[in-house]
């Protein structure tokens, strides 16, 4: 966001750009827009439903441009439109007002009017290239043929067009509109929309109004969109999904959606009934959730126990396996009974380990509460704890019997730790989903946001895992696939000491993915505009994608490739990476040769910033 924000603020009007504040990026960031939870409010076309959603997806990266008069309502309008899509609402006046550092007014008085038009067509055109958002432009913006031009190219034209009594009115409420400073501004209103309006009417839609509330003037807009895109009538999304992992007698269903964790006990029950409940959690995540899941657990009549760790990666331990595991002994789990994971990857693996070895073997669940543990690991059944040698080295595929996803439960989440999943979903993408890849790209926002595309990415990511997990359950083959980014990754990961504070799994996760395409770049592998557009849409959701990003990272290309040897992904000394044809297309390349590795790396290392 930050990244994709900066640059699409290259300055083209003659004073130094202004930036968003801290505060507006914030916002920006956590909800797209500062409405957009009003964004799936249905209307009818016909009869038929409109999905604000349906329209936002159908308009991809394209802007919706309002035009037309001063005092159309372009800008009220515009907001509201606006948080409906899901998408920024940006004032082209107020980018030409923030960039000159003078009002419209003062720029009409000390340069005059030509001066104006030339900088207002830049800053559009500037802005155009930064879609999806509305987009409200000044009266005169769609007088300029190459402005046209550019809008047609770039989005869909909406012509505001109230009618001229009602112009009239909220101009004279205000005196600062800079061409109707004249002796009749009435009669100077009304020749301009005499002159203008035969341009105006070349705009993609017109909506003509009377005075009334702009929200019918949104209805209106978000109809006529959904026509002239063709998606009008199609169904809302589903707000909830259930994927299936076929692997036989080990099968089971990943369920998404709020709110599931009330349901915890009822699906539960539909699988062990009778049988008693032991809840394994951190103690970030059992104030905020734990009370949630017991209750509803006894709703359903279960007797439950619950085991609180230490939060963070050093759970992963000899000592609280073993903590945990005398726990589960003396709450008399058995096999029959169910242990459930309520916490992010860390203690998906930690309790999925003790459930693996307990009696050799006891029913698990997972719910998992961290979007990488959403997405990635609650599902596929690897489990383990760290040793001094290594992460992940002690550990046994044992499959959950169920995974629930709440996602209303990621609205918990740190934003640094809702990103760092965000890497996984992304990687699902790249490795086999051309078409998911380019929704994030139009959607990320949303999927940050919650509602039905966070639901939706969710699944997608599932689903893709699922069907990996389905054809090389214990990772002989197509599995490692899902290792995209994770070679470099872990060398990285490995050489800040596994210190979350300087890299989080998924940020170097991020940096490994935007490295492989840059190694399969190198190689010859993928052209340059692809892995340029990965790196792209990374940094466009905060995520970091070079080495030089990595806080204090200092080594050498011998340190790094020696990490990557360390790897248990190696095999026979031979380092195994994940490579890429194009976005979408990636494969295993198990026999790399070390000296391309090091010569990449060298030139990596050169753009570090000293
Ligand atoms: N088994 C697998 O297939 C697999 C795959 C990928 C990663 N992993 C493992 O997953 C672990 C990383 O998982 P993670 O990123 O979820 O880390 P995590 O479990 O440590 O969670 C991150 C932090 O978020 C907190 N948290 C969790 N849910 C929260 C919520 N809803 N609201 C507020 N805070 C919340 C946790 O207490 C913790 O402090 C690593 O150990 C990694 O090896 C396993």
């Amino acid at each position: 966001m930050v990244a994709r924000t900066a640059a699409a603020r290259k300055t083209v009007w003659t004073a130094p750009p202004q930036r968003e504040s801290p505060v507006a990026f914030a916002v920006l960031f956590l909800y797209g827009s500062p409405l957009i939870t009003t964004m799936n409010k249905v209307h009818t076309v016909q009869g038929q439903p409109v999905d604000a959603r349906r329209v936002a997806e159908a308009l991809g990266d394209r802007s919706v441009v309002l035009i037309g008069m001063m005092g159309a309502g372009k800008s009220s309008v515009g907001k509201r439109l606006a948080a409906k899509l899901g998408v920024p609402f940006v004032d082209a006046d107020a980018e030409i007002e923030a960039g000159a550092r003078l009002t419209i007014a003062e720029i009409f008085d000390r340069f005059g009017e030509p001066y104006f038009r030339d900088g207002e067509r830049r800053v559009i055109a500037r802005l155009l290239k930064s879609g999806p958002q509305v987009l409200a432009t000044g009266g005169g913006a769609f007088m300029n043929a190459q402005t046209r031009d550019n809008i047609a190219a770039h989005g869909l034209s909406i012509w505001l067009k109230p009618d001229v009594e009602v112009l009239l009115a909220r101009v004279r409420r205000k005196s600062n509109r800079p061409l109707l400073k004249t002796a009749d501004p009435e009669q100077t209103l009304r020749r301009l929309l005499e002159e203008r309006s035969p341009t105006y009417a070349l705009a993609d839609i017109t909506i003509e109004s009377r005075e009334g509330p702009h929200e019918e003037v949104v209805e209106t807009a978000l109809e006529r969109l959904a026509q002239a895109l063709g998606c009008a009538g199609q169904p809302a999304p589903l707000a909830r999904r259930k994927i299936e992992v076929p692997l036989g007698p080990r099968a089971y269903s990943i369920l998404i959606g709020a709110g599931l964790m009330d349901e915890a006990g009822a699906e539960i029950a539909k699988l062990a009934p009778g049988a008693r409940c032991a809840i394994v959690t951190d103690a970030h995540v059992a104030p905020l959730y734990l009370e949630r899941v017991e209750a509803s657990l006894t709703r359903a009549g279960f007797r439950a126990v619950s085991i609180v760790c230490p939060p963070g990666e050093s759970s992963k331990s000899y000592g609280e396996f073993a903590r945990v595991s005398d726990a589960l002994l003396a709450a008399a789990i058995e096999r029959r009974d169910v242990v459930i994971a309520l916490g992010g990857g860390v203690m998906g693996d930690l309790a999925g380990f003790c459930a693996a070895s307990l009696r050799r073997g006891v029913r698990f669940v997972q719910i998992p509460t961290t979007l990488l543990a959403q997405v990635d690991s609650s599902v596929g059944g690897k489990t383990g704890i760290n040793s001094s040698h290594g992460k992940n080295l002690v550990g046994a595929f044992h499959q959950p019997s169920l995974v629930l996803a709440d996602t209303s439960s990621l609205d918990t989440l740190s934003e640094r730790e809702f990103r760092a999943g965000y890497a996984e979903v992304v990687k699902y993408g790249l490795i086999g989903d051309r078409a998911f890849f380019e929704f994030l790209e139009r959607r990320w926002r949303a999927v940050f946001a919650g509602g039905p595309e966070r639901v939706e990415a969710i699944a997608k990511s599932c689903a893709a895992k699922a069907r990996v997990v389905a054809a090389d359950e214990t990772e002989h083959g197509e599995r490692a696939l899902l290792n995209l980014g994770h070679t470099f990754g872990h060398a990285f990961e490995r050489l800040t000491g596994y210190d979350s504070e300087r890299l989080v799994h998924g940020e170097g996760v991020a940096v490994g993915i935007a490295a492989a395409f840059r190694f399969s770049r190198f190689l010859g592998l993928c052209s340059g505009q692809e892995a340029a557009r990965v790196e792209a849409h990374l940094e466009a959701a905060g995520l970091p994608t070079r080495i030089g990003d990595i806080a204090g990272l200092r080594a050498g290309e011998d340190e790094i490739l020696a990490a990557m040897r360390q790897d248990k992904k190696v095999s026979r000394g031979r380092l195994t990476f994940i490579l890429a044809k194009a976005i979408g297309e990636s494969f295993i390349a198990r026999d790399v040769d070390e000296a391309n590795v090091a010569e990449f790396l060298r030139e990596e290392l050169e753009r570090r910033p000293d």
